[in-house]
């Protein structure tokens, strides 16, 4: 055969191949989530996430100093809120001395350097497991984002860089800019979860927290799969209430919005590699049926060619020492 051109040349060798990568995955892209339970010197491994754990905070600071030694800079704090503290205000949310609270400072002493991201959303404190106030069987907005401006706030009086609110309420990013403008935070960001959608790829994060919602489901809040536009319009809306990064939520079965979203926005744009998605990786390289390490970076790699600028995964450890090697 004489052919014009050859692509295969370009495939030859790992030398060439690493030459024209288009896409590039390294630790500086993490956000490496940590869930943090009371207590002192507490594991639990999350039976639905095998190989990931529920720590106390003693392990966690523990964990991120080691995290920052991997090369990962961000990392993203969820607690395990007390039964008995969760009520349908959520007031434990913005209690100054409440768990996250505690962890972010004690994780600010302990590595200044740490990027601190925090969950903002009702779910963990709320008796209903909502991301917001029930009323007669439904999630009010507008109180629910009064709530969310307190938690704001009460996460940047403990030092935090950059607040994530999940909630998926209307005017909550505007609400908490303003409530931390008037507060004085003027150096506090916020990393809006846009495109959040009603999935049923939660479900192990759900298990980790135990903060699965009591009746319903979230669909008057969560977006719906089916949608596209609707993703640029919540990120659009974001970006002009004051965000500084918007999310994609879940990652893997919605690289399409990520992609949508990266083109519609001047802001970074990250997305999260879900609980779900980690399972699915985990469960199959259990049985043999993949090659874990190759899954990972195959999928870090596929958010990155997709769009993304910043990744939350639960692989974020165990990547950077792939990377690393
Ligand atoms: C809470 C929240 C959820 C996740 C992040 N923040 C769960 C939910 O909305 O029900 C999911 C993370 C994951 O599945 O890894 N608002």
């Amino acid at each position: 055969m004489i052919l014009q051109r050859r692509n295969r040349i370009l495939r030859a060798t790992p030398a060439i191949r690493a030459m024209v990568a288009e896409t590039i995955v390294t630790p500086n892209d993490f956000i490496a989530p940590l869930f943090i339970d009371e207590g002192e010197n507490i594991k639990t491994e999350i039976a639905s996430m095998p190989g990931y754990y529920r720590n106390s905070l003693d392990i966690t600071v523990k964990e991120v100093k080691e995290l920052w030694s991997l090369g990962i800079k961000c990392v993203l704090l969820f607690i395990k809120c007390k039964d008995e503290l969760k009520d349908n205000t959520g007031k434990e949310a913005w209690n100054k001395n409440g768990l996250m609270q505690r962890s972010i400072k004690a994780i600010k002493d302990a590595v200044p350097e740490m990027y601190v991201m925090t969950d903002v959303a009702l779910d963990p404190y709320s008796s209903y497991g909502h991301d917001g106030i029930v009323e007669n069987g439904e999630i009010i907005n507008d109180p629910t984002v009064e709530a969310l401006v307190k938690m704001s706030i009460s996460h940047a009086e403990a030092g935090v860089d950059m607040v994530a609110p999940s909630d998926m309420m209307d005017g909550r990013i505007g609400a908490i800019r303003a409530g931390l403008e008037q507060s004085n935070f003027t150096k506090t960001g916020i990393m809006a979860y846009s495109a959040k959608y009603a999935s049923c790829f939660y479900g192990p994060f759900r298990d980790a927290l135990e903060s699965a919602p009591g009746f319903g489901d979230k669909k008057t809040y969560q977006m719906d799969p089916a949608n596209r536009t609707e993703a640029v319009k919540e990120a659009i809306m974001d970006v002009e209430e004051g965000a500084d990064i918007v999310m994609v939520k879940p990652g893997l079965p919605y690289l399409d919005i990520l992609r949508d979203v990266k083109n519609a926005v001047d802001v970074p744009v990250s997305v999260y590699n879900i609980s779900g998605e980690y399972a699915m990786i985990k469960a199959a390289a259990q049985r043999g049926w993949i090659n874990e390490d190759k899954a990972i970076i195959e999928t870090l790699t596929s958010f990155k060619r997709a769009g993304a600028d910043l990744i939350a995964t639960y692989f974020a450890k165990d990547a950077a020492k792939l990377l690393g090697q």
